[in-house]
């Protein structure tokens, strides 16, 4: 070995990937941790997942081999997350062959890897194989040299991998252990003792493909997949005894300890925390750097989770403020120039944490009272209440465990489950077209094949009714629907546009000589069939008739209008905004547009002009659209904007606005979409405002709706002349004079009952009595507030230098009394607070306060006068 072995994390990961690229790989970059077009799985969980398409032979691979450094996520050991070696976020070494090389070359290279590249003493490699691969063995064996003592034979358990979500490729798989040294644990043979033996690389051999029934057959592009942990290997590079300890980790780790105030590495409680928040802030800046936000849901939920984990681990360091952003900047700055999702969305994640950690203490603050009450009643948690506070507080279940935990008690983890099966089960329901069990089976009795889409090039057609269904639910199969009834309509072809993508269905007319419906509205309730909601005015439609369906043409072109000026808002927001800005919802109706997306916080004026400007530039650019079929990988590697949520088919429909080499927009998109960009004749931005955490949503209308709310507002702006008797150009400045005059007015008026005010309370001064020796002042005012009668009754005390004053008001129908003693008085036992106490019920009501000044209120306004006689006597008593 001539080179000295790489060492630091960064030197691993580079010498991995020279290594594979001498032997002939392809490097590829990461792919996103959100599964592009897979629907199967939540997250990237292995180096495999981005080709999944290529062993099932659905795709054709770039080249055949292939090598990678892969983000990846693992969400099932998040609970385990803090101990030495869990982690949800890795960085996952592999070389793949796609119908390629098979066992032979995957073993010799990674054994030369390991003893050649890395060094690693042969002596303390140890091998598995699948109990039924003698050809693994024997390459390990015969080939490579290795004792066969130290080839162990494992089942299904250890050395079968796959599918990675519900079905693709899987196989045996080989793996290479590293032994640590008899110091770390007593375990003779891997699989025995994984504290001992660590497992670092995973040699699979897929030969399957699983179907989601979990039946297995022949996979169409044998391989090899491998995986090799880069925190893992890089801790046994460094000789230490986690990856938080090497230089991958121990920067965050570092910034963990500064924040916190303590030390890593001299308690295990404490270091278990700090290995949480250290985790967790990596990972969830990965996650959001990758698009996603907080929310209760999938891959929302699985961020919010960590991010609130750590939160309550920080919180047993001490450490209650907000921390996440400084953590993340670390990791940003660690990683940022290899995955510059990160660097470039830098602002949006520190954002997206500094708001979540804000939610969270929100959701405490609420939440925390509430789970005490339950905890009080000292009996286990019941799941409807688990499932209050997650679904109306966002508690994670695991916190309201965990609390629970503390005191001793449990949580009741099924009924939980239940009531959020419950809630999703009435989502479903509330969902207008069908999509229940039932529907299901309608659709599948009809026997027909899926619709065929004819609407991107044609608005009429002249289809065959192959299904017809009725009743409440339209799940009832018919064979005909006659006037004045309504069904869903399935026709064999049809050019009338489902609801999807966020463009809503269309409508129009579907007739034969026999009858007559209006469609109001279409939609795909199952797989591949296209409903239509149709009421018959006419006659009778009957399955096997031949009829025409005609779609609303010019509604359909307003809808067109707002689907190719949303592609061009989203492309000016990127610009304009930064590219981190990514869809995430979206409504495409006749009338407007709707378009939800990340960024962080509110979009300025300015930008908002700036916004509608570029767009409208390009709607006079006129730009011409091309619609194409292909590959999604290639559409995607060609730049179109693919967004996770979707579920994209293997062939995918592109939409590109612009020509080839100087494309405005290019979007995986189904919708239906105009010919030029100068169709959409004009776009007004209508509103901006902010749906969530992180999320904000632009309204905008084009063509005929742009005009009519242009319209609108000049027809306001001629009332508001007109109301003015002056020229629309002089509205503004006669409405800044309008309101300066109405400013002056008031500022009179105030003046005026001020002085009426003061004239008032001259008159009161007037009135002073003496009581018992004392000199009182007992009054009804006109006072207009509180404020007002607390200023007079003040005024009045000065004046009267030694004194009480008992003024009172009716207010808002209500009487109120407010009573002030001087000091000298109060020294003499006579205080304010007594006497409203003593007046108060008298109209009905009670009050209090302190001895020089006390309020009271009531409930009848004609016993005020009562009341103010019996402040009075209360003095009388006192002074006497
Ligand atoms: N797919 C295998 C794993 O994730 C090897 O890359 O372990």
């Amino acid at each position: 070995m001539s080179q000295q072995p790489p060492r630091s994390g960064d030197d691993i990961r580079a010498a991995y990937l020279r290594f594979f690229e001498e032997r002939g790989h392809m490097h590829l970059p990461s792919a996103s941790l959100v599964p592009a077009g897979d629907p199967t799985l939540l997250l990237t969980s292995a180096g495999m997942v981005p080709f999944k398409p290529f062993y099932a032979g659905d795709e054709t691979p770039p080249r055949t081999r292939v090598t990678t450094v892969q983000k990846c996520f693992r969400t099932t050991d998040i609970d385990e997350v803090g101990d030495r070696t869990h982690h949800t976020f890795f960085e996952m070494l592999g070389n793949f062959s796609f119908g390629d090389y098979f066992k032979r070359e995957a073993v010799h290279w990674a054994w030369e890897f390991c003893t050649g590249v890395l060094g690693l003493a042969p002596e303390r490699l140890w091998v598995t194989v699948h109990h039924s691969d003698d050809e693994a063995r024997a390459i390990w064996r015969d080939e490579v040299g290795v004792p066969n003592e130290r080839i162990i034979s494992l089942g299904d358990r250890d050395n079968f991998w796959g599918p990675a979500g519900d079905e693709g490729a899987c196989g045996p798989s080989s793996e290479i252990h590293f032994d640590r040294g008899e110091e770390h644990g007593p375990g003779t043979v891997p699989g025995d003792d994984t504290t001992r033996y660590i497992e670092i690389w995973n040699l699979v051999f897929p030969q399957f493909y699983q179907s989601k029934d979990g039946s297995r057959g022949p996979l169409p592009a044998t391989g090899i997949d491998t995986g090799m942990g880069l925190e893992r290997i890089t801790a046994i590079m460094q000789g230490v005894g986690s990856a938080y300890e090497t230089d991958l980790l121990r920067p965050i780790v570092a910034k963990v300890e500064e924040l916190s105030g303590h030390a890593y590495g001299r308690d295990e409680e404490t270091d278990f925390a700090l290995r949480v928040v250290t985790e967790h802030a990596r990972a969830a800046s990965f996650l959001i750097g990758d698009g996603v936000v907080p929310s209760n849901e999938g891959r929302g939920y699985v961020l919010r989770r960590i991010v609130r984990r750590g939160i309550r681990f920080a919180r047993k360091l001490g450490m209650e403020g907000r921390f996440y952003a400084p953590v993340a900047e670390v990791v940003i700055a660690k990683m940022g120039e290899r995955y510059p999702e990160l660097a470039q969305g830098r602002a949006f994640i520190l954002r997206t944490l500094e708001a979540e950690e804000e939610r969270f203490a929100e959701a405490i603050g609420l939440g925390m009272p509430v789970l005490e009450g339950f905890l009080a009643q000292g009996a286990q948690v019941a799941g409807r209440d688990a499932f209050l506070l997650y679904d109306t507080y966002g508690f994670p279940l695991e916190l309201t465990q965990e609390v629970a935990r503390e005191r001793g008690l449990s949580v009741d983890v099924e009924g939980f489950a239940a009531e959020m099966e419950a809630q999703r089960e009435r989502g479903r329901a509330a969902a207008r077209f069908g999509g229940g069990r039932d529907v299901a089976r309608a659709y599948e009795a009809l026997g027909a094949g899926d619709s065929v889409f004819l609407g991107y090039d044609a608005l009429e057609a002249d289809p065959v009714v192959v299904g017809i269904l009725t009743g409440e639910d339209f799940d009832t199969p018919a064979d005909a629907v006659g006037a004045g009834e309504e069904a869903d309509v399935v026709l064999d072809r049809t050019p009338f546009y489902a609801e999807g993508g966020g463009q809503v269905g269309d409508t129009g007319v579907i007739a034969c000589a026999a009858g007559e419906g209006v469609v109001s509205d279409t939609q795909r309730p199952v797989g591949g069939f296209i409903a239509h909601r149709v009421r018959v005015v006419r006659g009778r439609l009957e399955v096997g008739a031949e009829v025409r369906a005609s779609v609303d043409a010019e509604r359909r072109l307003d809808i067109a209008r707002n689907h190719t000026a949303t592609h061009l808002l989203h492309g000016v927001l990127r610009e304009v905004l930064g590219s981190h800005v990514r869809q995430a919802g979206s409504l495409v109706a006749p009338e407007r547009l709707r378009f939800d997306f990340t960024h962080v916080s509110g979009v300025s004026r300015e930008e908002q002009s700036r916004i509608e400007a570029l767009v409208n530039e390009r709607v006079r650019a006129d730009h011409a659209l091309t619609k194409r079929e292909e590959a999604q990988r290639e559409a995607v590697a060609r730049g179109a904007l693919a967004f996770f949520g979707e579920r994209y088919g293997e062939t995918v429909r592109t939409v590109q606005i612009g020509p080839d080499d100087a494309a405005v927009s290019f979007e995986l998109c189904g919708g239906t979409h105009l010919d030029r960009t100068g169709q959409i004749g004009a776009f007004r931005l209508t509103g901006e405002s902010s749906v969530g955490t992180g999320i904000r949503r632009i309204e905008a209308v084009t063509g005929r709706g742009a005009d009519a709310w242009v319209d609108q507002r000049l027809a306001w702006l001629d009332e508001a002349a007109a109301a003015l008797r002056a020229a629309p150009a002089e509205v503004p400045a006669r409405i800044g004079a309008l309101a300066a005059q109405a400013e002056e007015a008031r500022r009179l008026s105030a003046a005026q009952a001020r002085q009426s005010a003061r004239q008032g309370a001259e008159a009161l001064l007037a009135q002073a009595a003496e009581v018992a020796g004392v000199q009182v002042i007992a009054a009804s005012t006109e006072a207009p507030s509180i404020e007002g009668l607390r200023e007079v009754a003040g005024w009045l005390k000065d004046k009267l230098g030694t004194g009480v004053v008992a003024l009172g008001a009716v207010l808002d129908g209500k009487p109120q009394l407010v009573v002030m003693v001087s000091d000298d008085l109060v020294a003499r036992g006579i205080r304010a607070g007594d006497v409203v106490k003593a007046a108060a019920p008298a109209m009905g009501g009670g009050g209090g306060g302190r001895p020089q000044m006390a309020q009271a209120g009531g409930r009848e306004p004609g016993k005020l006068p009562a009341a103010l006689e019996a402040a009075v006597d209360a003095v009388r008593q006192k002074a006497g």
